[in-house]
């Protein structure tokens, strides 16, 4: 089975906009691939974070990894920094990454711009140390929304330009891998924006462990627009189509069905049934997430597993990096 790795960085709240666009294909991805998810809180400190939020959050983003139904028994599901390799073979890839290359990273450039009192050094190597846990595995496929292209293509640019250079086949180039089902879910106050776990204002986004009333009130006032047709058509009508997306993920309903049976109704009556709809998504995954959240050794031990599984898998890959590199042996 090709290799697959992927990881969401333990920052902000979990989304609908998450689960539609990673989540879900990564449940499915389980019978096809053979499955590496993570969570990356190495990432995550390149902006500032309250260790006791950020240790809380953790907990909470692995407990909805596993209620959304990532299973351990079939995937490696893991904590980045649990597995030392990814940081020391980012050292090595920053070594051969040029200052240019990371300088064109638009991330770099908007979370710089966000985050203008903090610009760390591990803020410009971010691309590399996710190249890191890409390249550890040997993953053959990657993937990838938009505004991580540019990141993956600066992981296969390395891994092309480390073999050539040591003349070894040390890295397998990965693939972006774009998932059949999957759309991009936007704002809910602004639908030309996507959704995103860290906007600053709460009803932008429906988060996952949002209670039903909430969810409720805050589809109710998404932004549509001023005709009152409801058909799919992200050009003419982003907001209109984004609730129409997030009905068909959530229920697998498919969009000309739905257009056919929302033909005439106001937008009130389609807000209705996707809040109803959504709500019904969303409280049996909430409750499935307090079962995991109820039962900390259960997860521990779930961690621990998944921890020695990674540093296994990564353990040859750095050996042989060390190997070319020209470093002696330790014994
Ligand atoms: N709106 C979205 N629709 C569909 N898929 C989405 N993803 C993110 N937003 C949407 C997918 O979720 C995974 C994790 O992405 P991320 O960690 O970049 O999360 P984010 O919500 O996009 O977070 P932000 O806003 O960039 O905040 P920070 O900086 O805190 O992480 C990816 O697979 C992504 O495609």
């Amino acid at each position: 089975k090709p290799v697959v790795l992927s990881g969401i960085q333990p920052s902000g709240r979990l989304t609908i906009g998450n689960y539609i666009g990673a989540l879900k294909n990564w449940v499915a991805m389980q019978d096809t691939h053979d499955c590496l998810f993570t969570l990356v809180d190495l990432h995550a400190i390149t902006v500032r974070q309250d260790p006791a939020a950020l240790r809380e959050r953790c907990h909470e983003f692995l407990c909805l990894y596993l209620a959304c139904g990532l299973d351990p028994a079939r995937s490696t599901l893991f904590v980045q920094s649990h597995v030392p390799a990814h940081s020391q073979l980012a050292w090595i890839l920053n070594c051969h990454t040029a200052m240019g290359e990371l300088n064109r990273m638009t991330q770099f450039k908007d979370k710089s711009s966000k985050h203008a009192d903090n610009i760390n050094a591990g803020l410009f190597g971010y691309p590399v140390l996710m190249a890191a846990d890409i390249l550890l595995y040997q993953a053959d496929a990657v993937p990838v929304g938009n505004d991580q292209k540019q990141h993956l293509e600066l992981a296969r640019n390395l891994a092309q330009r480390f073999n050539a250079r040591y003349e070894a086949e040390v890295f397998t180039v990965p693939e972006p891998f774009i998932p059949e089902v999957g759309a991009r879910i936007m704002s809910l106050g602004d639908p030309t924006a996507k959704m995103s776990k860290s906007d600053e204002v709460e009803a932008n986004y429906v988060a996952l462990l949002d209670e039903p009333k909430r969810v409720v009130k805050k589809i109710k006032r998404a932004v549509t627009d001023s005709d009152a047709e409801i058909r799919f058509d992200e050009a003419a009508k982003p907001g209109v189509s984004n609730l129409l997306s997030m009905y068909s993920a959530v229920t697998g309903e498919g969009m000309a069905d739905l257009e056919a049976r929302f033909a005439g109704e106001g937008y009130g009556k389609l807000k209705g049934e996707l809040a109803d709809a959504v709500v019904a998504f969303l409280e049996p995954l909430q409750e499935r997430y307090r079962t995991f959240r109820d039962d900390p050794s259960s997860l521990d031990a779930i961690l621990r597993d998944g921890a020695r599984a990674a540093r296994e898998r990564a353990a040859p890959t750095l050996d042989r990096v060390f190997e070319v590199s020209g470093f002696i042996p330790a014994a």
